[in-house]
């Protein structure tokens, strides 16, 4: 059977290959609120243009009308003949209503229909996103709030560097999240213009009016060059692009709750909720769901790999390759919405061993620097020699196996006599997290305050 929305010149219908290789409606149905929100605006323009008559446009919004509780509630049927989204909905609005329907394709093509349909369904996942990002934030926020005395070991290398706060650690993931929202934000301000109107790819005859349909739609204002709105995908990689850089925030902490995890660290509780057991060794607790939001990084930098290599050496306008923008972009920004939930969850449920982790913050030396800071404040040396002197010293720690706090006064001062026992007061993991009070820095106070201050932003913006 000959397509009946474009085989009026073929006299066979598609091979089908074809048929199965064209067809965008497996995944393309997710943009049918879009379509047939932009199909009301184009179709009351077009009236008020005076370009069809008011009664079919009524007759037209009434069918949409029917067509979006019918998808909605199940009972329609979407076609692969019909190739995609588009017309699907047209083919069915000429069941229900006849003729008229045939006027609403007047002074639009899919090119332009499916960049607007593509654009306002990303606008919308982005606000779903950004909101799941803000009770991450929370989570996270919350649980610092309770930490800010929480010492644990910080790591470079993941080698013990100096003691910081947990409530530090995790308002670390407060502020990347805080980048992430932003970048979803600046890439939903540019995407927001209508390429409705730009018609296949030159603009049309008809006297439409771009402004009110970009209007009836939210959008900012028209997009300025047909062939631009018709042929870029730059939103879809700027999105991703952000989706990306989320994903691999989350799977850097997914890691690090792994490792914390681990028998072999045990700084962190996870849950029931958020592990699971082995079918064959009864014992364990598997950080499955943070292993998972680290293998799903995966698909959302793949995705963004996809339209990068779909959309390099296409020449403008439209050509049909850009259908595979979809797929990948669908599923990575529901992927990525899943992992934000996720981690939000493990981050409420998590558990930290205080005890364990205020020994591991203090073993490993970990607080020569303090002593190396205490030399040079109290004694003047510069910090370089400073350094050297309190290598020395850990060395003869590390000698006989005791920490920095229990290494004999007279051991220390065979190295540099002007020690004193004040010295002792800066070696504890408790006075060095709180003596980190520049800003930015570790101490406690400092906690509070960024935590608290995150918590009455994210108030704010529910009300
Ligand atoms: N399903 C198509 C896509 O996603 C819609 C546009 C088709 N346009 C065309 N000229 N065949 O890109």
């Amino acid at each position: 059977m000959n397509n009946k929305m474009w085989g009026g010149r073929f006299a066979s219908g598609p091979d089908a290959i074809m048929e199965k290789i064209g067809a965008s409606i497996d995944f393309d149905w997710h943009l049918y609120r879009q379509d047939i929100a932009a199909s009301k605006a184009h179709a009351e323009m077009l009236a008020k243009a005076g370009i069809i008559a008011a009664d079919d446009a009524e007759k037209i919004a009434h069918g949409l009308d029917t067509i979006l509780s019918e998808i909605g509630s199940g009972t329609f049927e979407f076609k692969r003949s019909l190739e995609d989204i588009h017309m699907n909905v047209e083919s069915r609005l000429a069941e229900l209503i006849g003729a008229a329907a045939g006027r609403l394709h007047t002074a639009r093509s899919r090119n332009d229909q499916v960049a607007t349909d593509f654009r306002l369904w990303m606008r919308e996942r982005i606000d779903d996103i950004w909101g799941l990002l803000g009770d991450y934030q929370r989570a996270l926020a919350e649980k610092a709030l309770a930490h800010a005395n929480t010492v644990m070991p910080g790591f470079t290398h993941l080698q013990s560097a100096q003691p910081v706060t947990f409530g530090h650690h995790l308002l670390a993931y407060v502020e990347m999240a805080a980048r992430d929202r932003g970048r979803f934000a600046d890439a939903q301000t540019r995407l927001n213009e209508s390429p409705l109107g730009a018609a296949a790819l030159a603009g049309t005859s008809f006297p439409i009016d771009r402004d009110m349909t970009a209007e009836a739609l939210e959008f900012a204002r028209p997009m300025a060059n047909s062939l631009d709105a018709v042929s870029d995908r730059d939103f879809v990689m700027e999105t991703l692009a952000a989706a990306s850089i989320t994903a691999i925030h989350l799977s850097r902490f997914a890691e690090e709750i792994i490792i914390w995890t681990s028998p072999l660290v045990g700084l962190v509780k996870l849950s029931d909720k958020f592990t699971t057991g082995s079918s064959i060794m009864p014992q364990k607790r598997n950080p499955d769901a943070a292993e998972l939001v680290k293998g799903k990084t995966g698909r959302v930098i793949g995705a963004l790999n996809a339209i990068f290599v779909v959309m390099k050496g296409l020449p403008l306008a439209y050509g049909r390759d850009m259908q595979e923008d979809k797929e990948g972009t669908i599923d990575a920004l529901s992927t990525i919405a899943m992992c934000i939930d996720a981690m939000t969850g493990m981050v409420r449920d998590m558990e930290p061993d205080t005890a364990r982790m205020r020994k591991a913050a203090g073993a490993g030396y970990s607080t020569a620097t303090d002593l190396a800071d205490w030399l040079v404040l109290t004694l003047k040396i510069p910090f370089r020699e400073a350094h050297h002197v309190t290598g020395q010293i850990v060395a003869k720690a590390a000698e006989t196996d005791v920490p920095l706090h229990r290494l004999p006064l007279a051991e220390m001062q065979k190295i540099e006599q002007r020690i004193t026992n004040d010295v002792f007061e800066v070696l504890s993991v408790d006075r060095s997290v709180k003596s980190r009070v520049s800003y930015g820095g570790t101490a406690p106070k400092n906690v509070r305050a960024q935590a608290r201050k995150w918590l009455k932003k994210l108030d704010k913006e529910r009300e």
